[in-house]
């Protein structure tokens, strides 16, 4: 074997194809085994959900080989999955490898090693189960530019208004009067109401339409639940059900999609209706409606709601944690930057532009939580896949795996406080040059979403929403309090007390 050499800074940032990897790597087999067919994917799934939980699972194996590659099964297995087999790539070297679509294919991977039933989509696969290489994925991802670019102008004041206005009057009456408030069910409820008017000029809880944006909201978390049961644990335990019988109960066989049925019949209707402007775009680029429409269900619901249910709590757990001294640094720069860049008061893009701790507290929170943890694709065809320390031959067809809390808290890239939360990370020049390494949306921070790769295709508004969430909370609030647990995905957020801003900054 060759000398093992560390790969400096420079050579990682090259791409792979530049980086003469044969002088540099030692090649080595894949570490792990998939064990015995059918018990050993369940002990494995046993072990992630319920006995070494989900770092564990990963660490102890990373400890047992030597190595952040290594062959694994991946949840949920039987007999949800036909195939659990993954090569895990867990460190910022290897995990790239998964935005490589000229190497790897996106195929009906977007949940992984299971794929929910189109029934659930109106018998269409969506954009995010297509592959580049597929004819309707440019079209639907073009589609929802067209769309996201269209209503650009009307975010700010929609999150305004129907966001922050009804979330942060609730939040600070029901902490008056009860001591608390669960912020992750307040903003499950309201985020709908934020989603309609921003894309439609619609708010689903319109008098007539669906009586109340909890309506609608239930109705889209069941649709939901029925995706994403298999990756889920913990919920039914909760009513001292036994962890077996949860398992067997999440992870063994699909629920039948017709409980959505009807909850996904007045969503079609809400979005047909509402998102009838938008659905005048998708004919533009040769969709048809009834098909852009399933997709607009899923875009809005799964991955914009999905995501900003994560986001937002995961955004307070990390300010919450961090205390006082950043929330009046975030207060002082996010009220200098209205004074200075913003319009009566009130936030605007370029009052955002300035506010760089807040932007940079944004980038952090995606960093070290990614909202989506995990990603997966096949290998188009054989090739050479590099770690930090050495290469793997893949093989084609086989399934890669990226577990991205590991990836992105990468020690050698972040250095020694890569699993530290730390606000000002991308502030400055050197800040931003480590935006290249963070990949919550299947692709470098420093590139934009295209037609021909699978980074999300919402991912300037999210970073958008992301800061306006921060801008809008410290142009009102000096600072608060919260108690923060774990939720079936992310983090819970109880704010316990709330202090209102006592201090204006001027021109
Ligand atoms: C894809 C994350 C919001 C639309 C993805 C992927 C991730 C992601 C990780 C890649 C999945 C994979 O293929 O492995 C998120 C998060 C969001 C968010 C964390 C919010 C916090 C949005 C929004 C839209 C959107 C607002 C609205 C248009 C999509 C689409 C894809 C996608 C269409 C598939 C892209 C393709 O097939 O090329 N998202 N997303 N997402 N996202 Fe997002």
């Amino acid at each position: 074997q060759a000398p093992l050499l560390l790969p400096t800074k420079e050579w990682l940032d090259k791409p792979q194809s530049e980086q003469q990897a044969p002088l540099l790597l030692p090649t080595k087999k894949i570490p792990g085994s998939y064990g015995i067919p059918f018990i050993s994917p369940i002990k494995d799934r046993l072990d992630y959900y319920y006995f070494k939980g989900h770092d564990n699972f990963f660490q102890s194996k990373i400890n047992q080989y030597s190595s952040t590659v290594f062959r694994t099964n991946m949840i949920p297995g039987p007999l949800m999955a036909s195939n659990p087999r993954v090569i895990a790539v867990l460190d910022a070297k290897s995990f790239p490898i998964l935005f490589d679509t000229s190497k790897v294919e996106k195929k009906n991977v977007f949940t992984g090693t299971y794929m929910p039933s189109t029934k659930l989509t109106g018998g269409y696969r969506v954009c995010s189960y297509l592959d580049p290489s597929e004819p309707t994925h440019a079209k639907v991802k073009q589609f929802l530019f067209n769309l996201l670019k269209s209503r650009k102008d009307y975010f700010l004041p929609a999150f305004r208004s129907a966001y922050v206005a009804p979330i942060f009057s609730s939040v600070e009456s029901q902490v008056a009067t009860h001591g608390h408030v669960d912020f992750n069910a307040l903003n499950n409820d309201i985020a709908f109401d934020f989603l309609g008017e921003a894309y439609f000029g619609e708010r689903p809880s319109k008098e007539g339409m669906f009586g109340s944006c909890f309506n609608f909201q239930k109705k889209v978390t069941i649709w939901l639940l029925l995706q994403l049961a298999p990756l889920a644990s913990n919920i039914l335990t909760k009513f001292l059900i036994p962890k077996l019988v949860e398992d067997f109960l999440l992870h063994t066989f699909a629920f039948p999609s017709f409980i959505a049925q009807p909850g996904y019949k007045s969503m079609y209707e809400y979005f047909n209706t509402a998102g009838s402007a938008a659905l005048d775009l998708a004919e533009k680029v040769g969709l048809s409606r009834d098909e852009a429409c399933h997709n607009l269900i899923f875009a809005t619901c799964f991955n914009t709601y999905g995501g900003l249910r994560v986001l937002f709590p995961g955004l307070l757990k990390r300010l919450a944690q961090s205390g006082r001294d950043l929330h009046a640094r975030l207060a002082t720069e996010v009220r200098q930057a209205v004074a200075t860049h913003g319009e009566n008061g009130q936030v605007t893009l370029g009052a955002l532009e300035q506010m760089e701790l807040a932007n940079s507290v944004v980038y952090e929170v995606l960093r070290i939580d990614p909202p989506v943890e995990f990603q997966y694709a096949h290998a188009k065809k054989d090739f050479l896949l590099q770690s930090h320390d050495a290469q793997y031959q893949v093989r084609k067809g086989e399934m890669l795996f990226g577990y991205q809390p590991f990836a992105t808290r990468d020690k050698r890239v972040f250095g020694a406080n890569a699993g530290e939360f730390v606000p000002d990370r991308f502030v400055g020049s050197d800040g931003a040059k480590l935006l290249r390494y963070v990949w919550w949306s299947n692709g470098p921070e420093t590139q934009d979403p295209t037609v021909n790769d699978k980074q999300c295709a919402g991912k300037n508004f999210v970073v958008l929403v992301a800061r306006l969430f921060v801008a809008e909370f410290f142009l009102r609030y000096d600072s608060f309090t919260a108690e923060i647990s774990s939720s079936v995905v992310g983090a819970q957020v109880n704010i316990t007390s709330i202090t209102k801003a006592k201090a204006k900054a001027h021109a």
